[in-house]
């Protein structure tokens, strides 16, 4: 009979966090107003922000990433276009089809493992004049890439890609949900990141730790279609500068942070691998990427142990590090972990 510890270390995901006391009173103290009105001044102050970090004209307030990346390809494409985009992206895995559902376009996937190279891009591009071909309008990347394990695409990569696609006339959409998490990895500011792209989608809800919220960032002209979509979407909010007031902070205080996400990560990483556990690939981030034979015993042991953990494939398990987890919860984790590989081996 398991007598050991309960408290919950939860390594879902990154946007499990609650806000933190700081993040709290700012968000008390936010003056607002009703933003479909254009009047809450911190929902402007959280636009500029964004779009001064990302170095574009303007950014818009959404109240998800998946509303972000698809508004953004609303903005890009026509009915019967094809979207090319990485392997198992988000935008096409867990968006509920709404590429399809919505804009009726189509998202094929190119490339291995989330990332891609010009080579692939050119390869994927149909443009002919025949009118039996469905155009390719747009590239989508995401970075960092989430069911690739937090991966970061290289920027070189990204750049030569990007160009080949210009070179045909698509467009370009970034998927940048974990965008500072590959900030804080590289070293590359998020203006760099974000130079190639019409569209930029970044979320401060997830290891930024804000409750709600994505900015999407690009031209003005861009941002005022962005806009209008918004609206279509259903996501133009009111006094949205209780949200805004969060991700403000979150800007100001949580991004550097993100290095504490990324080390416990790594330390996860080689505890795991240390007790024999198949880590693949190695983590680049605040995401760990693990198998286990025995995926449904391994996930039972989770489970009686209350270390929460996701399995994404049968015998695949996702370890996300954030706000909420400490280099000791780590190490914690790491023991409840040993001890149900140890009744497995029972
Ligand atoms: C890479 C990526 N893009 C977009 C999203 C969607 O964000 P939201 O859950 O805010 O819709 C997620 C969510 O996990 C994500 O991982």
């Amino acid at each position: 009979m398991y007598t050991g510890p309960v408290r919950a270390i939860d390594l879902r995901s990154d946007t499990v966090t609650q806000p933190t006391p700081a993040m709290r009173e700012a968000i008390a103290k936010a003056p607002v107003g009703d933003d479909v009105y254009g009047e809450d001044p911190t929902v402007d102050a959280l636009q500029r922000r964004a779009a001064q970090l990302l170095g574009t004209e303007a950014a818009l307030f959404v109240p998800s990433g998946s509303m972000g990346n698809q508004a953004s390809l609303r903005t890009l494409t026509r009915p019967g276009d094809v979207v090319l985009a990485g392997e198992n992206a988000h935008l096409l895995r867990y968006e509920a089809g709404a590429p399809a559902a919505l804009w009726g376009v189509h998202v094929r996937t190119i490339g291995s493992g989330g990332l891609f190279d010009a080579r692939d891009v050119r390869q994927a591009i149909t443009v002919s004049d025949d009118a039996h071909v469905a155009p390719t309008r747009a590239l989508a990347f995401e970075n960092t890439h989430n069911f690739a394990g937090g991966r970061v695409f290289p920027l070189e990569a990204l750049r030569e890609a990007a160009r080949v696609a210009r070179e045909f006339g698509l467009g370009l959409h970034l998927d940048g949900a974990r965008l500072f998490n590959a900030v804080v990895a590289t070293g590359v500011p998020a203006a760099v990141w974000a130079e190639p792209f019409d569209t930029v989608t970044f979320c401060v809800s997830k290891g930024l730790g804000a409750p709600v919220g994505s900015l999407v960032c690009g031209s003005r002209a861009r941002v005022r279609e962005l806009h209008r979509a918004r609206k279509l979407l259903g996501g133009a909010m009111r006094q949205a500068g209780i949200l805004a007031a969060a991700g403000l902070h979150a800007l100001d205080h949580h991004i550097d942070r993100l290095a504490a996400d990324h080390a416990n990560a790594a330390r996860l990483a080689a505890g795991l691998a240390a007790l024999g556990v198949r880590v693949d690939p190695p983590p680049e981030t605040n995401m760990v990427m693990f198998e286990i034979d025995d995926g449904a015993a391994f996930a039972h042991g989770l489970r009686e142990r209350s270390l929460r953990i996701n399995a994404i494939a049968p015998g695949r398990f996702r370890a996300v590090t954030h706000l909420d987890v400490s280099a000791a919860d780590i190490e914690e984790a790491l023991g409840r972990i040993e001890e149900i590989l140890r009744d497995l081996r029972r």
